[in-house]
């Protein structure tokens, strides 16, 4: 089995030797490898089980070690880097030469993050090159959250996790690009687009899926468990499927004692409700229940985000 462990410079070593390396982030674990380095990024895509025209995120530790590998900064974005680096925001930024194709699928935006993260900042830091990271999460399956979730998934196929504890916000970054002048969110994420909003002003938000070609990889189905998802009104949900063997997700309320039932947050608090959602549906994937009823968050800031994910999961 894989081993898991805190030691920086093993993860560094492996990295530098085109290996593959799972690093904690504040918002989800990545399977990460040398940036340059088409090798290594290949076996990301054929460990993930994950298409090749679905790009990759490029993870630096400092908005001056991004200037390595991007032409510029459109000033909105700017802006926003500067406010919300390291955190959980992705920007599409110009690209150098530098990046290869494969990172991008051929794209001249690479997408760009900072992770907030002490271990893989350190990390970050002692490597001279960056690091792509998609979730370290077999395609399409749920986020993984704790470095357990990594190593149960994806174990013996990668050469070490970085193991950083549980991932403090739980839910994947906001990508956030210019169209026409206008900052665009591409994908709803673990920073509130309200926070954004207030930097930057009206935001879009581009409906993703199949039919948006500027962000292949926003596929309908995705962050699915095994089992079904249904996404609705609990009391309505549990008439309609009383003959089957149910868990229910609540998004808040008292913590249920009955077998097969979870809690996102019982006091309601968003930020608390997105650090456990992908554990409590991998949780539900696990036990024995056939079907996962699931009520969704209030449909503001992260509650979006966390809507988002479970609609894709239902899908
Ligand atoms: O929080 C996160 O963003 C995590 C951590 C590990 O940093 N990473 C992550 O990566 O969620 P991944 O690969 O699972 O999701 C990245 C998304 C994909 O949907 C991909 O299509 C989109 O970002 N993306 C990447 N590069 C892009 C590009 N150049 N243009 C448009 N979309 C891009
Ligand atoms: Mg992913």
């Amino acid at each position: 089995m894989t081993q898991k462990g805190t030691d920086v410079q093993k993860a560094a070593k492996i990295l530098k030797n085109g290996g593959i390396v799972a690093i904690p982030t504040e918002t989800v674990y990545g399977l990460a490898a040398n940036a340059y380095n088409d090798d290594a990024i290949a076996r990301v895509f054929e460990v993930k089980n994950r298409p090749s025209f679905d790009p990759l995120i490029v993870h630096s530790h400092s908005i001056e070690s991004v200037t390595e590998f991007i032409t510029g900064m459109d000033p909105l974005l700017e802006k926003l880097a500067e406010k919300f680096w390291p955190g959980p925001i992705t920007l599409l930024l110009n690209r150098k030469n530098i990046i290869p194709d494969l990172v991008t699928s051929g794209m001249n935006r690479v997408a760009v993050r900072l992770p907030d993260h002490q271990i893989t900042i350190n990390l970050l830091k002692s490597l001279d090159f960056p690091l792509v990271a998609p979730s370290a999460n077999p395609f399409g399956y749920v986020s993984p959250t704790t470095a357990n979730h990594v190593i149960s998934k994806l174990g013996n196929r990668i050469d070490y996790v970085l193991d950083g504890g549980n991932c403090s916000i739980g839910i994947e970054s906001t990508i956030v690009g210019i169209d026409d002048n206008r900052p665009v969110i591409y994908r709803l994420g673990g920073l509130d687009i309200h926070a954004i909003e207030e930097v930057v002003g009206k935001v879009e938000i581009k409906p993703h899926g199949s039919s948006n070609p500027s962000v292949p990889g926003m596929l309908q189905s995705h962050y699915s468990p095994s089992k079904k998802v249904i996404l609705g009104n609990i009391e309505e949900l549990r008439k309609a499927y009383s003959n089957e063997n149910y868990g229910v997700i609540h998004f808040s309320g008292e913590n249920v004692k009955v077998l097969n039932e979870r809690v996102l947050s019982p006091s309601g608090n968003i930020r608390e409700a997105a650090k456990n959602l992908f554990s409590v549906l991998r949780s539900m994937d696990e036990s024995e229940v056939s079907i996962i009823l699931a009520e969704p968050a209030p449909g503001k800031g992260l509650g979006l985000a966390i809507n988002d994910r479970l609609k894709r999961a239902a899908t």
